[in-house]
C-alpha cells in the first residue's frame, strides 16, 4: 500500500472530497482541508486564469501543514489550447501538493508536477486505462467505479481494486457511491489507500450548487440515478428528476452525435441544467456544513474500525 506518509499524517480520514464541475470552489476546498480531508476543485470552475489565481491565493492562505492538503483537477484533453499551461504555472508557483488529471494521458504533465514536488493522481474506469496511466508515471490511480457521480465507470470496485493492486504500488483511490465512514473503511479493507467522495459533498453548505440541486440530492433515491451517454456524450450518472425538469424523457433519451457531442434540445446542458449525482444519493438526507459532515464520517469510520 502506498500513500506518502507526509500526506497521511495530515489527514483525519483517508479520503478526498472529489472535484466537481460547478460545485467545488474555494469555500468547499478550504472547509474540507480544515476538517482533515483532502479538498479539491476542477480548475475550469474558475472562468479565467485570473479568477483561478485568486482562488489559489485564498486556498493557499487558509491551508498548510496543519490542514489536509488540497488538489487541483485538470481534464487534460479538454483544456488543451484552453489555458492549461497558464493554470499549471500558477500551480507551480504554489507547489500545489496534488494534481488530479482526467480525460487524456497524464504522461506530459507528470514530469512538470514532479519537478515542483507534487503528486499526480489520474482518473480511470478500467484495468486497461489503469495500466496505461501507471506506465505514464501517475503516482495515484483513481478507480472511478459503478454508481459514481459524473462520468462513473461500469466496473465494481470488487473487480478493479485487487486487479490494479496486483501491478501498481502507488496510491489507489476508489470512487463510486461512497457516502459513509463505514464505506470509507470498506474501501481500505478492499485495498485502497483513499476513498473519493463527490456526491456526498454536493449538499454541504459550502458547495456552490444551487439550493434546488441540493434539495434534489436529498429527495432522489438510488433507483432515480440514470446512467446515460445522452447528456454529456459519455456515460455519466444524472438525477431522473433533473432530466424531467428540463423536459427530457429519462427512458427515451436522444443518441449523442459522439464523445462529448450530445444531441440535446437548445439550452439543455450537462452539469448546468441537468444535474449529476451518484447512486449514493439514497444515503443522503441532510445538508450539513462540511465540518459537520466530516465529523460524522470520522465517527462512522472509527466505529467501523473497531469491528472491521
Ligand atoms: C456534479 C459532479 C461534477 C463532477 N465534475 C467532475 C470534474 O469536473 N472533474 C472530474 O475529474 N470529476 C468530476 N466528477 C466526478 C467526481 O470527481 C467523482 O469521481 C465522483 O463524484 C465520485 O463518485 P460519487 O459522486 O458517487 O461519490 C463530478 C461528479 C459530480 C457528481
Amino acid at each position: 500500500m502506498s500513500l506518502p506518509q507526509s500526506i497521511r499524517n495530515r489527514l483525519k480520514l483517508p479520503a478526498i472530497a472529489a472535484p466537481m464541475f460547478l460545485v467545488s470552489g474555494p469555500e468547499l476546498v478550504i472547509a474540507t482541508c480544515k476538517s482533515g480531508v483532502i479538498g479539491s476543485f476542477p480548475a475550469m470552475n474558475a472562468r479565467t486564469s485570473a479568477e483561478f489565481a485568486d482562488w489559489m491565493k485564498q486556498i493557499e492562505a487558509a491551508t498548510g501543514p496543519e490542514t489536509a492538503p488540497y488538489a487541483v483537477n485538470f481534464p487534460l484533453s479538454r483544456m488543451k489550447g484552453g489555458g492549461l499551461d497558464a493554470y499549471l504555472e500558477i500551480c507551480r508557483d504554489y507547489k500545489t501538493p496534488i494534481i488530479i488529471t482526467s480525460v487524456g494521458s497524464p504522461k506530459a504533465i507528470v514530469p512538470i508536477v514532479h519537478d515542483w514536488g507534487g503528486l499526480v493522481f489520474h482518473d480511470v474506469t478500467t484495468v486497461h486505462h489503469a495500466k496505461k496511466a501507471a506506465d505514464a508515471g501517475a503516482d495515484g490511480l483513481i478507480l472511478v467505479c459503478a454508481g459514481a457521480g459524473g462520468h462513473g465507470g461500469a466496473a465494481t470496485p470488487f473487480a478493479l481494486v485487487e486487479q490494479v493492486r496486483s501491478f501498481f504500488d502507488g496510491t489507489i483511490i476508489v470512487a463510486g457511491a461512497i457516502s459513509t465512514g463505514r464505506a470509507i473503511r470498506a474501501a481500505e479493507i478492499l485495498g485502497a489507500d483513499l476513498a473519493y467522495l463527490g456526491t456526498r459533498f454536493i449538499a454541504t453548505t459550502e458547495a456552490m450548487a444551487e439550493d434546488a440541486y441540493k434539495d434534489m440530492i436529498l429527495s432522489e433515491e438510488t433507483s432515480d440515478i440514470v446512467y446515460t451517454n445522452a447528456i454529456s456524450g459519455l456515460p455519466a450518472n444524472f438525477m431522473r428528476s433533473s432530466l424531467e425538469t428540463v423536459g427530457l424523457d429519462a427512458d427515451n433519451l436522444p443518441e449523442p452525435h459522439g464523445p462529448f457531442q450530445p444531441n440535446l434540445p437548445g439550452g439543455i446542458t450537462a452539469w448546468k441544467s441537468v444535474w449529476s449525482a451518484g447512486q449514493g444519493v439514497g444515503l443522503i438526507d441532510h445538508s450539513p456544513t462540511t465540518a459537520e459532515l466530516v465529523d460524522q464520517l470520522i465517527s462512522e469510520y472509527q466505529a467501523a474500525r473497531e469491528t472491521l
